[in-house]
C-alpha cells in the first residue's frame, strides 16, 4: 500500500510544481522541505547556507525528515541535495513511491537564470561547469528512486497525472 510519494531530483527539476499538482490530484498533503525549513528558521535557504553553512542545513533536513516520517497521504518535495544522506530516503521508503524527476544541465541553467539565481550551491564558479559536475555526482543518489521521469519533454500536469496513475496501480497490487 502506497500512501506517500517522494519526489527527488536536481535543483530546477520541478519537484515543488509537480508535487503540488500531484497532491491536489490525490487529495493528499504536500510538503516542500525548503519552504518548511525557511518558515521554521525564519530565514531563506541561501541565508542559512551563508550564515550557518551547508552542514547545518543538512542537519535541518535530517531533523525535518525524522519529524515527518509518521505522516501518510503526503507528497514530499525535499531539496535537491537531500538524497546525499541516503539513509533518509531509506527511512521513508516503506510505503512510499519514490520518483526521480530528471533534468539535464542545459535546462537547469535556463530555469535557474529565469528564476533569478537564488540557489546557494549555484552561486560560486562558472555555472556551465558546476551544474553538469554536480548532476553527475548526484546521479548515483537519484538512481535509488523506483521510477525516473523525464521532465524536459513533458508538462508538470502530465507528470503529476502519470505519478497519480502509478500510485493507483501500486495501491491495487
Ligand atoms: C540544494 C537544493 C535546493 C536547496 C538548497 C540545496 C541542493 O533545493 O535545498 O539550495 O543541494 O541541491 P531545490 O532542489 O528545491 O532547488
Amino acid at each position: 500500500m502506497i500512501d506517500r510519494v517522494i519526489l527527488i531530483g536536481f535543483m530546477c527539476s520541478g519537484k515543488s510544481t509537480v508535487g503540488r499538482l500531484l497532491a491536489e490530484r490525490l487529495g493528499w498533503d504536500f510538503l516542500d522541505f525548503d519552504a518548511t525549513i525557511e518558515m521554521e528558521q525564519g530565514m531563506d535557504v541561501h541565508e542559512i547556507f551563508a550564515r550557518r553553512g551547508e552542514a547545518v542545513f543538512r542537519a535541518l533536513e535530517r531533523d525535518l525528515t525524522e519529524r515527518i516520517a509518521p505522516q501518510r497521504r503526503v507528497v514530499l518535495a525535499p531539496g535537491g541535495g537531500w538524497v546525499t544522506q541516503p539513509e533518509l530516503l531509506e527511512e521513508l521508503r516503506p510505503g512510499s513511491l519514490t520518483a526521480w524527476l530528471k533534468v539535464g544541465p542545459r535546462t537547469v541553467l535556463e530555469r535557474h537564470r529565469r528564476q533569478g539565481g537564488v540557489r546557494p550551491l549555484l552561486r560560486v564558479g562558472p555555472l556551465e561547469e558546476q551544474v553538469p559536475a554536480l548532476i553527475t555526482a548526484r546521479e548515483p543518489f537519484y538512481c535509488r528512486a523506483d521510477y525516473a521521469l523525464d521532465t524536459e519533454s513533458r508538462q508538470p500536469a502530465e507528470l503529476a497525472a502519470e505519478l497519480a496513475d502509478w500510485v493507483a496501480r501500486e495501491g491495487d497490487s
